[in-house]
């Protein structure tokens, strides 16, 4: 008789847009993927039993990976909204977010989202950022492929202003040492990220809710949230 093969660990393949630092990034040294959708989403693995495994995909081709089952999973900072509940189930809320608006440090005339009217907008594409940027009066917005081409552009003097994420254009301040760019102005609004599942795999679903839920009570997403958030 052959000798009894070892268990294998059951993977849960995970899609992120890994430019979008803190949530997921490329750790410049050790080329890993990490950030705090990273480490939570491993944290949720781990209490379920199963290894995680990151796939870097394009933001707007995250949710086609899952519809197509190339993927299980998807965390990336993506916002619930009703028009994606339609295609996907999404996990309770996990982090609270909104959209800002950034501008070259010396721009004095462009001061609250009032002032983009008419304005060059960098966004990423398939975003709530691009969603709500075309929503503005006159505004030419165009469209890049993840937040650092944006900012890029906006640093080149290409735009006016980049309207993103919140917590991504507080880091990315904070890595420039804030010498290129500025947050103008209050957050445009409220959002939450959520999990995303295939909307045929409840299972699933039902299981990454229970995991997150467990974290929540044992610290364990405290610990994740101060390592990433904690000032
Ligand atoms: N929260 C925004 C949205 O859902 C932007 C998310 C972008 N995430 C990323 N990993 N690039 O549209």
């Amino acid at each position: 008789a052959k000798p009894a093969e070892p268990a294998k660990a059951k993977v849960l393949k995970a899609g992120a847009d890994a430019a979008f630092a803190p949530f997921e990034f490329q750790d410049e040294k050790t080329k890993e993927y990490t950030g705090f959708d990273i480490d939570l989403i491993k944290a949720i693995g781990k209490q379920m039993g199963v290894e995680v495994e990151v796939q870097n995909i394009n933001f707007d081709g995250l949710i086609p990976a899952l519809e197509a089952g190339n993927i299980d999973v998807l965390i990336s900072g993506m916002t619930i909204t009703e028009e994606r509940t339609k295609k996907v189930n999404f996990s309770k809320p996990y982090y609270r977010s909104g959209l800002s608006m950034v501008v070259k440090s010396d721009n004095n005339t462009l001061k609250s989202f009032k002032d983009l009217e008419g304005k060059n907008i960098a966004v990423q594409i398939g975003t709530t950022g691009a969603n709500e940027a075309k929503k503005i009066k006159d505004a030419k917005v165009r469209e890049f492929n993840n937040a650092p081409e944006a900012f890029m552009e906006l640093k080149a003097g290409g735009v006016d202003a980049v309207v993103n994420d919140l917590p991504v254009n507080e880091y990315y301040i904070a890595k420039t040492g804030s010498k290129d760019a500025k947050i103008v102005g209050e957050p445009l609004n409220a959002e939450e990220y959520g999990i995303a599942t295939a909307k045929k795999n409840t299972e699933l679903a039902e299981k990454i809710n229970k995991a997150l839920e467990e974290l929540k009570k044992n610290g364990e997403y405290e610990k994740i949230y101060m390592k990433w958030f904690g000032k």
